[in-house]
């Protein structure tokens, strides 16, 4: 790992079925007309792991999971484990989204036990931290999320590829975005923790922004210091609009 390698990742969420490739398809073709500025990937759902790595092989989009369990297989009925992400094709991995967190009562421990199951299996994970509204309005933001990466960031991760999403949850999915000067405001704070936590190769992951990425805000979101990319929810899911986040790189 020498340079900082920005990254703008699709997240589809449970949204897509094998209809959903002539998107990743037409994504693919454009960025072969003309390539991105930095890394794009694409991380659907489990089913379509496969199919999509097949979809876009051959060109600049990469793949990745939503999620993984920890242990390596087992009695663990409707997970899926790194390594079987691995095996389809992906080779990122989102952990500790705030809906996994939330709907699954992810903890930050649970997420650090993920991640090392996920550099087990050669993916690189993405670890997503970000403030509720209510922990915003008490004036928590900053110290949730660095406690979010403090307990979250194993020490496996020390030279390793990765990147952290900043996503605060009030701003996912809604429209809201936090302004430019609260974006780096946390982005600083996050830093600041990855290195208490992992030491300066800290400095090489990509801090992404997400929650309500789309292309007309994208470029004043990208130009912010210490933005190094995206995590885009909604507006991923159309390659017209993927593209208008990635060109505005
Ligand atoms: P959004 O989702 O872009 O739809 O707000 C972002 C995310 O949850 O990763």
């Amino acid at each position: 790992m020498t340079e900082m390698r920005r990254l703008i990742a699709g997240n589809w969420k449970m949204n897509g079925v094998g209809s959903a490739l002539t998107e990743a398809e037409a994504l693919a073709e454009a960025l072969k007309a003309g390539p991105a500025a930095m890394r794009v990937a694409l991380c659907p759902p489990a089913t379509l792991i496969e199919r999509l790595a097949r979809t876009v092989e051959g060109s600049a989009v990469e793949v990745g999971g939503q999620d993984c369990r920890a242990e390596a297989s087992g009695a663990f009925t409707g997970d899926v484990a790194a390594a079987m992400l691995a095996d389809a094709g992906a080779g990122l991995v989102i952990l500790g989204h705030s809906e996994r967190r939330s709907f699954h009562g992810e903890t930050d421990a649970d997420v650090a036990a993920k991640v090392g199951a996920a550099l087990a299996a050669g993916l690189e994970p993405i670890v997503c931290v970000g403030e509720t509204l209510e922990q915003r309005e008490a004036g928590q933001a900053v110290t949730v999320v660095q406690a979010q990466v403090a307990g979250s960031l194993p020490d496996a991760l020390i030279g390793k590829a990765f990147a952290v999403a900043y996503e605060p949850v009030w701003a996912i999915g809604t429209g809201l975005t936090p302004t430019v000067e609260q974006i780096e405001e946390v982005h600083r704070a996050v830093r600041a923790a990855m290195v208490e936590r992992l030491g300066e190769t800290a400095r090489k992951a990509p801090i992404l922004y997400g929650g309500s990425v789309k292309p007309s805000n994208a470029a004043e979101i990208l130009n912010t210091p210490e933005v190094g990319g995206a995590l885009v929810g909604g507006a991923s899911l159309k390659a017209a609009d993927f593209l208008g986040i990635i060109r505005a790189a």
